[in-house]
């Protein structure tokens, strides 16, 4: 996989060469690019902003250097024999990323990520890509950066860990909370290795069990507690048919009700608690 970055903090993308990421690109499954904007600019104080038109507070990034940026970067992979280029573009008013977009943009072959700075960029340029290759707008979470490139490591991590011979064990990803078609969407459990005994607190005795079957039931209902705790809005969104009798009665404990169609909702008290 091809990945572009036009920035205008190009040091911001150091981290790309360590880690996960580092070892992806060592090991030729990555191809990394990192361009800085202000090389696209042509007056002596390199301008990438200017006032918003309609007023208002903060400044827009201009259209210029990002249109012969991107027509610099296609041209120059197209040249290099890359090839189906997407746009991924990362903005708070973007859609929310999420694994399964993690998954549909691991598939693709080259990705040319666009962080802005002040308050955006100027919308003809995605407007004009976007008649040429699919754009992604992306929002990692609810809240605003000061700019795109936190958002860019994010992606990036996300999608190169599910690149084959990225993570060393191929199954590795198949658990992960939010794999599309995991086990009803929960939330992993908690986890624990040697030493057996730290601080006087021991690990639970069904995973010294051996017992493959009992263990896999102990996650699962690790998982549902977990969930029901810190992400309710996941199990409300479960179909009935993803709680076996194990799981309802889990629920049950932890105040949780099913309405008649099996979906389970919290009982009204306990979302005053
Ligand atoms: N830029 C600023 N805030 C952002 C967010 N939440 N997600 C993606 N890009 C951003």
């Amino acid at each position: 996989m091809r990945l572009d970055v036009v920035t205008i903090f190009p040091e911001y993308l150091e981290p790309l060469n360590v880690s996960l990421v580092g070892k992806a690109r060592a090991r030729g499954r990555l191809d990394v690019h990192v361009h800085d904007l202000r090389g696209w600019t042509h007056d002596r104080h390199n301008t990438v902003d200017d006032t918003p038109y309609g007023g208002g507070p903060g400044m827009v990034m201009k259209t210029e250097p990002w249109g012969e940026a991107l027509d610099d970067v296609l041209a120059s992979g197209y040249e290099t024999g890359a090839h189906g280029p997407a746009l991924v573009v990362p903005t708070p008013s973007g859609r929310p990323f999420t694994q399964e977009l993690a998954v549909e943009l691991s598939l693709r072959p080259w990705l040319i990520f666009t962080p802005a700075r002040y308050e955006g960029i100027d919308r003809r340029v995605t407007d004009e890509y976007a008649t040429r290759i699919p754009v992604y707008e992306v929002s990692i979470g609810d809240y605003v950066l000061a700019g795109g490139e936190a958002a860019v490591l994010v992606v990036t991590e996300a999608v190169a860990r599910l690149l084959p011979g990225v993570l060393g064990n191929a199954e590795s990803h198949r658990d992960d909370s939010f794999a599309p078609g995991a086990m009803a969407n929960l939330l992993e459990g908690p986890v624990y290795t040697k030493p057996p005994e730290w601080r006087g607190r021991g690990i639970p005795d069904v995973l010294l069990s051996g017992h493959h079957g009992k263990i896999a039931r102990w996650r699962r209902d690790e998982a549902l507690r977990r969930t029901a705790t810190n992400r309710p809005d996941l199990i409300e969104r479960c179909e009935a048919s993803a709680f076996d009798k194990k799981d309802r009665e889990t629920l049950s404990l932890l105040g949780w009700a099913p309405e008649p169609g099996g979906r389970f909702w919290r009982r009204p008290q306990d979302v005053e608690e």
